[in-house]
């Protein structure tokens, strides 16, 4: 393919969505570069050596970039565990640099919604616009996260929302289970000081990293599981079907539906207050 200055709208197009398809889909610095109009540095002419010279190799290069660091499970353990409240984990959070997806992110995405609620959503991780606004579920998984729960009553006064992730993997790639494992603590600190009495999960990577189980979402769905906690309440769980894949699986909306509705019902059967009953009742 011609990828050089002259190379026509079609090429061009087609270069792009190459880059799109390996992952390629942000541009790394706020300004454009234009490299072409960037001369290359003049070489400075080499001696010419003797045939009988040995050749002398060029010293190896040393990788200038430094491995990302990647933080131990106690180090991460004792940052959450030292947050007594929702504000200081947050600090918390922002404050760490142990997860090298935080490099590639333009913001550290950890919740929207009331802090206060008594219904938690966990996703999966920032997309791209999540990602540019630091907060999760506003791109199009998030305008059908807010239906659906619009559908059941609730919205973002009276759910909290984050994910498993505060940084978006690049090019929106399925969360590695190291990336899961690595910011677990601080999503467990996060249920911790929420405390709340319902706890739904969009999606399999959230619903298995949480429920510890190795089934996917078709089989984990619709399920009331119990999130056990030590000495206190355990907490209802349910698992549904991520917003994103229903824009994908229309078809798939009529077992969300129901989901929704036993979600409803385990609402109104704890009596939590979302300012709305039932649809209908
Ligand atoms: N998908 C998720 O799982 N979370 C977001 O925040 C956005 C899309």
């Amino acid at each position: 393919m011609n990828t050089g200055p002259d190379m026509d709208r079609d090429q061009a197009l087609a270069l792009l969505r190459w880059y799109a398809e390996v992952g390629v889909d942000e541009a790394v610095t706020t300004d454009p570069v234009d490299r072409f109009a960037i001369q290359p540095q003049p070489v400075a002419p080499q001696a010419v050596a003797p045939p009988s010279a040995v050749p002398v190799l060029p010293p190896v290069q040393k990788a200038v970039v430094a491995p990302a660091p990647i933080a131990h499970d106690s180090e991460v353990r004792a940052a959450a565990a030292a947050a007594n409240t929702h504000d200081e984990l947050i600090t918390a959070i922002h404050a760490f640099d142990g997860c090298p997806l935080k490099r590639m992110a333009t913001t550290t995405c950890i919740f929207d919604g009331n802090p206060q609620a008594r219904i938690m959503v966990i996703g999966e991780a920032p997309g791209g616009e999540e990602d540019r606004q630091g907060k999760p579920f506003v791109g199009p998984a998030g305008q059908l996260l807010d239906k659906m729960l619009a559908a059941i009553g609730l919205d973002r006064s009276t759910v909290y929302i984050t994910n498993t992730l505060y940084w978006r993997p690049p090019g929106n790639r399925t969360p590695t289970p190291e990336e899961i494992a690595l910011c677990l603590p601080f999503l467990e600190r996060q249920v911790a000081l929420i405390a709340p009495a319902v706890l739904l999960y969009t999606g399999g990577t959230a619903a298995k990293a949480m429920l510890n189980r190795s089934e996917g979402i078709t089989r984990l769905r619709g399920r009331w599981f119990s999130l056990e906690r030590n000495g206190r309440e355990p907490i209802p769980a349910m698992a549904m079907f991520h917003p994103a894949y229903l824009l994908r699986r229309p078809e798939l909306k009529r077992d969300a539906w129901r989901d929704l509705l036993a979600i409803r019902a385990k609402i109104d059967e704890l009596q939590i207050q979302t300012g709305a009953t039932r649809q209908g009742s």
